[in-house]
Protein backbone atom coordinates (compact mmCIF):
# COMPACT_ATOMS: atom_id res chain seq x y z
CA UNK A 1 0.00 0.00 0.00
CA UNK A 2 1.69 3.33 -1.40
CA UNK A 3 0.22 5.08 2.50
CA UNK A 4 3.08 7.77 1.87
CA UNK A 5 1.79 9.07 -1.09
CA UNK A 6 -1.66 10.12 0.65
CA UNK A 7 -0.55 12.18 3.21
CA UNK A 8 -3.13 14.39 3.93
CA UNK A 9 -5.52 13.35 1.03
CA UNK A 10 -9.18 13.96 1.14
CA UNK A 11 -11.31 11.14 -0.75
CA UNK A 12 -14.90 11.13 -0.59
CA UNK A 13 -18.76 10.24 -2.04
CA UNK A 14 -20.34 12.93 -4.17
CA UNK A 15 -24.30 12.83 -4.25
CA UNK A 16 -27.36 14.11 -3.21
CA UNK A 17 -29.60 13.39 0.00
CA UNK A 18 -26.91 10.80 1.05
CA UNK A 19 -26.57 11.09 4.91
CA UNK A 20 -26.76 6.81 4.92
CA UNK A 21 -23.32 5.68 3.36
CA UNK A 22 -22.42 2.43 2.93
CA UNK A 23 -19.30 3.81 0.86
CA UNK A 24 -17.52 6.55 4.21
CA UNK A 25 -18.14 3.36 7.00
CA UNK A 26 -16.22 1.05 4.47
CA UNK A 27 -13.06 3.13 4.09
CA UNK A 28 -13.33 4.61 7.66
CA UNK A 29 -13.39 1.11 8.61
CA UNK A 30 -11.04 0.25 6.18
CA UNK A 31 -8.51 2.51 7.26
CA UNK A 32 -8.78 2.14 10.97
CA UNK A 33 -7.67 -1.88 10.22
CA UNK A 34 -4.73 -0.77 7.74
CA UNK A 35 -3.61 2.29 9.76
CA UNK A 36 -4.01 4.01 6.90
CA UNK A 37 -3.67 7.78 8.50
CA UNK A 38 -3.47 11.28 7.28
CA UNK A 39 -6.57 10.11 4.90
CA UNK A 40 -9.74 11.39 5.21
CA UNK A 41 -13.32 10.23 3.25
CA UNK A 42 -16.12 12.55 3.35
CA UNK A 43 -19.46 13.05 2.77
CA UNK A 44 -20.34 15.77 0.08
CA UNK A 45 -23.81 16.33 -0.24
CA UNK A 46 -24.42 18.96 -3.17
CA UNK A 47 -27.68 20.33 -4.94
CA UNK A 48 -26.23 20.59 -7.73
CA UNK A 49 -23.31 18.93 -9.72
CA UNK A 50 -21.66 22.44 -10.76
CA UNK A 51 -20.79 22.85 -6.84
CA UNK A 52 -18.23 20.46 -7.16
CA UNK A 53 -15.70 23.01 -9.05
CA UNK A 54 -15.68 24.00 -5.36
CA UNK A 55 -14.47 20.74 -3.77
CA UNK A 56 -12.24 19.85 -7.08
CA UNK A 57 -10.23 23.25 -5.74
CA UNK A 58 -9.48 21.92 -2.23
CA UNK A 59 -5.46 21.21 -3.08
CA UNK A 60 -5.75 18.11 -0.66
CA UNK A 61 -8.94 16.47 -2.53
CA UNK A 62 -7.49 12.90 -4.40
CA UNK A 63 -10.76 11.75 -5.55
CA UNK A 64 -14.30 10.70 -4.84
CA UNK A 65 -17.20 7.89 -5.59
CA UNK A 66 -20.10 9.36 -6.60
CA UNK A 67 -23.50 8.33 -6.85
CA UNK A 68 -27.57 9.77 -7.59
CA UNK A 69 -28.23 11.68 -9.25
CA UNK A 70 -24.60 12.95 -10.75
CA UNK A 71 -23.41 9.61 -12.41
CA UNK A 72 -23.54 10.91 -15.94
CA UNK A 73 -23.98 15.12 -14.96
CA UNK A 74 -20.56 15.00 -13.48
CA UNK A 75 -18.60 14.20 -16.96
CA UNK A 76 -18.18 17.46 -18.20
CA UNK A 77 -16.58 18.55 -15.82
CA UNK A 78 -13.79 15.39 -16.17
CA UNK A 79 -10.92 16.38 -18.01
CA UNK A 80 -10.30 12.47 -19.05
CA UNK A 81 -12.55 9.40 -19.01
CA UNK A 82 -11.30 5.78 -19.03
CA UNK A 83 -12.75 4.20 -22.17
CA UNK A 84 -15.38 1.72 -20.55
CA UNK A 85 -17.35 4.57 -18.63
CA UNK A 86 -17.43 6.64 -21.56
CA UNK A 87 -18.99 3.70 -23.34
CA UNK A 88 -21.40 3.04 -20.50
CA UNK A 89 -21.92 6.72 -20.25
CA UNK A 90 -21.43 6.74 -16.13
CA UNK A 91 -18.76 7.32 -13.74
CA UNK A 92 -18.41 6.53 -10.57
CA UNK A 93 -15.10 6.67 -9.40
CA UNK A 94 -13.19 10.17 -10.48
CA UNK A 95 -9.30 10.67 -9.58
CA UNK A 96 -7.82 13.33 -9.74
CA UNK A 97 -3.65 13.94 -9.98
CA UNK A 98 -1.64 17.03 -9.89
CA UNK A 99 1.79 17.28 -12.25
CA UNK A 100 5.30 18.65 -11.85
CA UNK A 101 3.63 21.80 -14.21
CA UNK A 102 0.89 22.32 -11.63
CA UNK A 103 -1.68 21.55 -13.86
CA UNK A 104 -4.40 18.94 -12.60
CA UNK A 105 -5.85 15.71 -14.65
CA UNK A 106 -9.26 14.82 -13.46
CA UNK A 107 -9.93 10.98 -14.63
CA UNK A 108 -13.29 9.22 -14.52
CA UNK A 109 -14.04 5.51 -13.93
CA UNK A 110 -16.81 2.84 -13.52
CA UNK A 111 -16.04 0.33 -11.39
CA UNK A 112 -19.69 -0.95 -10.67
CA UNK A 113 -19.30 -2.69 -13.62
CA UNK A 114 -16.89 -4.52 -12.71
CA UNK A 115 -18.50 -4.97 -9.32
CA UNK A 116 -21.46 -6.32 -10.73
CA UNK A 117 -19.43 -8.45 -13.63
CA UNK A 118 -17.39 -10.83 -10.96
CA UNK A 119 -20.16 -11.32 -8.28
CA UNK A 120 -22.82 -12.02 -11.15
CA UNK A 121 -20.73 -14.36 -12.74
CA UNK A 122 -19.83 -16.75 -10.11
CA UNK A 123 -23.45 -17.11 -9.96
CA UNK A 124 -24.06 -17.95 -13.51
CA UNK A 125 -21.40 -20.37 -12.85
CA UNK A 126 -24.25 -22.80 -11.18
CA UNK A 127 -27.32 -21.34 -12.43
CA UNK A 128 -26.30 -21.24 -16.35
CA UNK A 129 -25.47 -25.25 -16.63
CA UNK A 130 -29.33 -25.83 -15.61
CA UNK A 131 -30.78 -22.97 -17.36
CA UNK A 132 -31.22 -21.06 -20.78
CA UNK A 133 -30.18 -17.42 -20.68
CA UNK A 134 -32.16 -14.19 -21.22
CA UNK A 135 -32.11 -11.35 -18.90
CA UNK A 136 -34.96 -9.01 -17.69
CA UNK A 137 -33.86 -5.81 -16.18
CA UNK A 138 -36.12 -3.59 -14.07
CA UNK A 139 -35.40 0.04 -14.64
CA UNK A 140 -33.78 1.79 -17.33
CA UNK A 141 -31.14 4.61 -14.77
CA UNK A 142 -27.90 4.76 -14.19
CA UNK A 143 -26.95 1.43 -12.83
CA UNK A 144 -28.75 -0.63 -15.48
CA UNK A 145 -26.24 0.75 -18.16
CA UNK A 146 -23.56 -0.93 -15.86
CA UNK A 147 -25.72 -3.93 -16.12
CA UNK A 148 -26.48 -4.45 -19.65
CA UNK A 149 -23.03 -3.10 -20.67
CA UNK A 150 -22.02 -6.69 -18.85
CA UNK A 151 -24.91 -8.68 -20.20
CA UNK A 152 -24.02 -7.55 -23.62
CA UNK A 153 -20.13 -8.47 -22.95
CA UNK A 154 -21.23 -12.15 -21.68
CA UNK A 155 -23.68 -12.50 -24.86
CA UNK A 156 -26.96 -12.45 -22.17
CA UNK A 157 -29.85 -11.44 -24.46
CA UNK A 158 -31.78 -9.16 -22.19
CA UNK A 159 -34.68 -6.56 -22.66
CA UNK A 160 -35.75 -3.44 -20.33
CA UNK A 161 -38.48 -3.20 -18.10
CA UNK A 162 -39.44 0.78 -17.96
CA UNK A 163 -42.77 2.81 -16.14
CA UNK A 164 -43.16 4.32 -19.52
CA UNK A 165 -43.19 2.22 -22.66
CA UNK A 166 -40.12 3.65 -25.01
CA UNK A 167 -39.53 1.30 -27.97
CA UNK A 168 -40.31 -2.22 -29.09
CA UNK A 169 -37.10 -3.18 -27.15
CA UNK A 170 -38.71 -2.14 -23.60
CA UNK A 171 -41.43 -4.00 -21.80
CA UNK A 172 -43.78 -2.02 -19.32
CA UNK A 173 -44.50 -3.68 -16.39
CA UNK A 174 -48.28 -4.29 -17.66
CA UNK A 175 -47.21 -6.35 -19.96
CA UNK A 176 -45.29 -9.17 -18.05
CA UNK A 177 -47.11 -12.40 -18.31
CA UNK A 178 -46.89 -16.21 -17.29
CA UNK A 179 -45.07 -16.44 -20.82
CA UNK A 180 -42.36 -14.02 -20.32
CA UNK A 181 -41.34 -14.56 -17.08
CA UNK A 182 -41.00 -18.44 -18.07
CA UNK A 183 -38.81 -16.82 -21.03
CA UNK A 184 -36.80 -14.58 -19.25
CA UNK A 185 -35.19 -16.94 -16.65
CA UNK A 186 -32.50 -13.83 -15.23
CA UNK A 187 -34.47 -10.51 -13.32
CA UNK A 188 -32.05 -7.78 -12.74
CA UNK A 189 -33.93 -5.24 -9.95
CA UNK A 190 -31.67 -1.85 -11.07
CA UNK A 191 -34.94 0.24 -9.29
CA UNK A 192 -34.23 1.94 -5.68
CA UNK A 193 -37.59 -0.16 -4.80
CA UNK A 194 -37.58 -1.60 -1.82
CA UNK A 195 -35.07 0.26 -0.02
CA UNK A 196 -34.53 1.00 3.70
CA UNK A 197 -37.20 2.34 4.59
CA UNK A 198 -39.69 2.03 2.10
CA UNK A 199 -38.93 -1.66 2.90
CA UNK A 200 -42.51 -2.33 1.86
CA UNK A 201 -42.16 -1.95 -1.86
CA UNK A 202 -40.80 -4.00 -5.09
CA UNK A 203 -41.11 -4.18 -8.79
CA UNK A 204 -44.70 -4.75 -9.62
CA UNK A 205 -44.03 -8.17 -11.21
CA UNK A 206 -46.19 -11.68 -11.47
CA UNK A 207 -44.22 -13.28 -8.89
CA UNK A 208 -46.42 -16.30 -8.76
CA UNK A 209 -44.42 -17.60 -12.10
CA UNK A 210 -41.30 -17.56 -10.91
CA UNK A 211 -39.58 -20.71 -10.14
CA UNK A 212 -36.58 -22.71 -9.05
CA UNK A 213 -35.04 -21.83 -12.75
CA UNK A 214 -35.21 -18.41 -12.04
CA UNK A 215 -32.03 -16.03 -10.87
CA UNK A 216 -32.85 -12.63 -9.08
CA UNK A 217 -30.21 -10.18 -8.47
CA UNK A 218 -30.70 -6.50 -6.67
CA UNK A 219 -28.80 -4.24 -6.87
CA UNK A 220 -30.50 -2.67 -3.41
CA UNK A 221 -28.30 -4.05 -0.50
CA UNK A 222 -30.32 -2.20 2.20
CA UNK A 223 -31.97 -4.42 3.31
CA UNK A 224 -29.77 -7.47 2.47
CA UNK A 225 -33.10 -9.34 1.69
CA UNK A 226 -35.79 -7.20 -0.03
CA UNK A 227 -39.51 -7.68 -1.01
CA UNK A 228 -38.46 -8.83 -4.25
CA UNK A 229 -35.55 -11.07 -3.17
CA UNK A 230 -38.03 -12.48 -0.83
CA UNK A 231 -40.74 -13.08 -3.23
CA UNK A 232 -37.97 -14.64 -5.63
CA UNK A 233 -37.30 -16.96 -2.75
CA UNK A 234 -40.45 -17.85 -2.04
CA UNK A 235 -41.05 -19.35 -5.18
CA UNK A 236 -37.66 -21.38 -4.90
CA UNK A 237 -35.60 -18.64 -7.15
CA UNK A 238 -31.64 -18.19 -6.81
CA UNK A 239 -31.16 -14.72 -5.14
CA UNK A 240 -28.16 -12.21 -4.72
CA UNK A 241 -28.17 -8.89 -3.33
CA UNK A 242 -26.28 -5.88 -4.34
CA UNK A 243 -23.93 -5.73 -1.20
CA UNK A 244 -20.74 -7.92 -2.89
CA UNK A 245 -21.32 -5.59 -6.01
CA UNK A 246 -20.72 -2.71 -3.66
CA UNK A 247 -18.35 -3.91 -2.22
CA UNK A 248 -16.56 -4.64 -5.21
CA UNK A 249 -16.76 -1.00 -6.32
CA UNK A 250 -15.30 0.18 -3.40
CA UNK A 251 -12.30 -2.12 -3.42
CA UNK A 252 -11.75 -0.93 -7.00
CA UNK A 253 -11.86 2.72 -6.31
CA UNK A 254 -9.14 2.51 -3.55
CA UNK A 255 -6.86 0.68 -6.36
CA UNK A 256 -7.53 3.58 -8.58
CA UNK A 257 -6.84 6.14 -6.18
CA UNK A 258 -3.56 4.45 -5.25
CA UNK A 259 -2.32 3.15 -8.50
N1 LIG B 1 -25.02 -2.42 -5.27
C1 LIG B 1 -24.37 -1.43 -5.82
O1 LIG B 1 -23.13 -1.42 -5.90
C2 LIG B 1 -25.13 -0.30 -6.44
C3 LIG B 1 -24.46 0.55 -7.34
C4 LIG B 1 -25.19 1.60 -7.91
C5 LIG B 1 -26.53 1.79 -7.56
N2 LIG B 1 -27.13 0.95 -6.65
C6 LIG B 1 -28.55 1.13 -6.31
O2 LIG B 1 -29.30 0.97 -7.50
C7 LIG B 1 -30.49 1.73 -7.42
C8 LIG B 1 -30.68 2.49 -8.72
O3 LIG B 1 -29.61 3.41 -8.88
P1 LIG B 1 -29.49 4.32 -10.19
O4 LIG B 1 -28.26 5.13 -10.05
O5 LIG B 1 -29.64 3.49 -11.43
O6 LIG B 1 -30.80 5.25 -10.02
P2 LIG B 1 -31.57 6.07 -11.13
O7 LIG B 1 -30.62 6.57 -12.16
O8 LIG B 1 -32.45 7.01 -10.41
O9 LIG B 1 -32.48 4.97 -11.88
C9 LIG B 1 -33.44 4.17 -11.25
C10 LIG B 1 -34.46 3.70 -12.29
O10 LIG B 1 -35.44 2.95 -11.59
C11 LIG B 1 -36.73 3.21 -12.14
N3 LIG B 1 -37.57 3.70 -11.04
C12 LIG B 1 -37.35 4.77 -10.25
N4 LIG B 1 -38.36 4.94 -9.36
C13 LIG B 1 -39.23 3.93 -9.61
C14 LIG B 1 -40.49 3.56 -9.05
N5 LIG B 1 -41.05 4.26 -8.04
N6 LIG B 1 -41.12 2.48 -9.55
C15 LIG B 1 -40.58 1.76 -10.58
N7 LIG B 1 -39.39 2.08 -11.16
C16 LIG B 1 -38.73 3.15 -10.67
C17 LIG B 1 -36.59 4.25 -13.23
O11 LIG B 1 -36.64 3.61 -14.50
P3 LIG B 1 -37.95 3.81 -15.45
O12 LIG B 1 -38.25 5.29 -15.43
O13 LIG B 1 -37.52 3.33 -16.78
O14 LIG B 1 -39.07 3.01 -14.87
C18 LIG B 1 -35.20 4.83 -12.98
O15 LIG B 1 -34.57 5.22 -14.15
C19 LIG B 1 -30.35 2.63 -6.19
O16 LIG B 1 -31.15 2.09 -5.14
C20 LIG B 1 -28.88 2.52 -5.83
O17 LIG B 1 -28.64 2.65 -4.44
C21 LIG B 1 -26.47 -0.10 -6.11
Amino acid sequence: MKVEKFKKSIFGLVGKEISYSFSKKFFIEKFKKESIRHITYEIFDIPKIEDILWIFKNPYFKGCNVTIPYKTSIIPFLTEIMPEAKSIGSVNVVKIIHDQHNSRRIIGSNTDVLGFELSFKKDMKKFSCHNAMAALILGTGGVSKSISFILRKLKIPYKYVSRKKKNKDFFVYEELNKNLIKNYKIIINCTPLGTYPMVNSCPPLPYQYLSSSHYLYDVVYNPSKTLFLKKGEENGAMIRNGLEMLRIQAEESWKIWNS
